[in-house]
């Protein structure tokens, strides 16, 4: 048995480590060249709210196509004017489908992917306990976490990946957390990050014969709704935007 104090030390010394390190890995990266063409077919999962909007938002712009997936149709609807109030050219296609909708998510996908060849795609779409309805019970809680940050995400980069391997081509992006890494709240929310952080750096190793790219992204705090139940003064928080535009540079080296 592992005393609960030594698995806290170990956290801190990791978290404290990355601290030190990821200066280091940006300095790498800066000198890294660019691998991948600019996407101009994009899917981005999750987009009524938060950094899936703000994500759209970033890569609205003329010439590109935007397949934009999210439940409410008025708030999927508003955003497309926005995109297009931004960048006039830019096709828009909307999807209403909740994530954990695996079959009606997958032929939406297939049928996309063969009129315009995804570049790019964004598992983005995540609940967690803390935004969620306080009248559901803790186990319907966990259910729902794990079909949308876990099963979403396969349901959303699976139907994808046969023709990215027969092409050759694509980028995957899954939206993760550093919450895996702290252990601390939340063990739905948490374990089901963890399960897609995995997984990311994992498939990463399995899709680069194919020069397909995976970005496993582990965002801190970011003022959403889904942490706007957590109050305002959150540590090294940072806004919807700043988040999208760093993922945004991110996924482009
Ligand atoms: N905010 C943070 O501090 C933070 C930190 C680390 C990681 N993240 C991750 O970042 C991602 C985006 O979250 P956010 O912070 O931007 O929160 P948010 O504002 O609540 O956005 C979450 C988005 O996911 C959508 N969504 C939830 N369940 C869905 C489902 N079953 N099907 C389709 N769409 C669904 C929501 O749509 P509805 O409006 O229909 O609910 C909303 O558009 C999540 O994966 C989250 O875990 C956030």
């Amino acid at each position: 048995m592992i005393p609960d104090v030594l698995m806290l030390l170990v956290s801190i010394v990791g978290s404290l480590l990355l601290l030190v390190f990821s200066p280091l890995l940006h300095l790498m990266n800066a000198f890294r060249n660019k691998s991948f063409p600019t996407p101009k077919v994009i899917v981005i999962t999750g987009v009524t709210s938060g950094i899936g909007r703000s994500l759209a938002l970033k890569y609205a712009d003329n010439g590109v196509v935007l397949a934009l997936i999210g439940r409410s149709m008025d708030k999927l609807n508003e955003l497309k004017a926005d995109c297009q109030r931004k960048a006039p050219n830019c096709q828009v296609t909307l999807a209403q489908i909740d994530v954990s909708h695996r079959d009606k998510l997958k032929m939406f996908l297939s049928e996309f992917d063969a009129q315009h060849s995804v570049d790019l795609v964004i598992a983005n779409a995540g609940v967690s306990d803390a935004a969620l309805s306080k009248e559901m019970s803790y186990e319907e809680k966990a259910h729902e976490i794990i079909n949308t940050n876990v099963n979403g995400v396969m349901n959303t980069l699976l139907p994808l990946l046969p023709s990215f391997r027969k092409r050759r081509h694509g980028q995957i992006v899954i939206i993760g957390s550093l919450a895996p890494f702290l252990s601390m709240v939340y063990p739905t929310y948490s374990a089901s990050k963890a399960a897609v952080n995995s997984y990311a750096l994992t498939l990463r190793h399995e899709l680069m014969p194919y020069g397909i790219g995976v970005t496993m992204v582990a965002p801190g705090f970011v003022f959403t709704h889904l942490t706007d139940v957590l109050g305002s003064k959150l540590p090294m928080a940072v806004s919807s935007e700043y988040a999208a535009q760093t993922i945004h540079d991110g996924v482009s080296k």
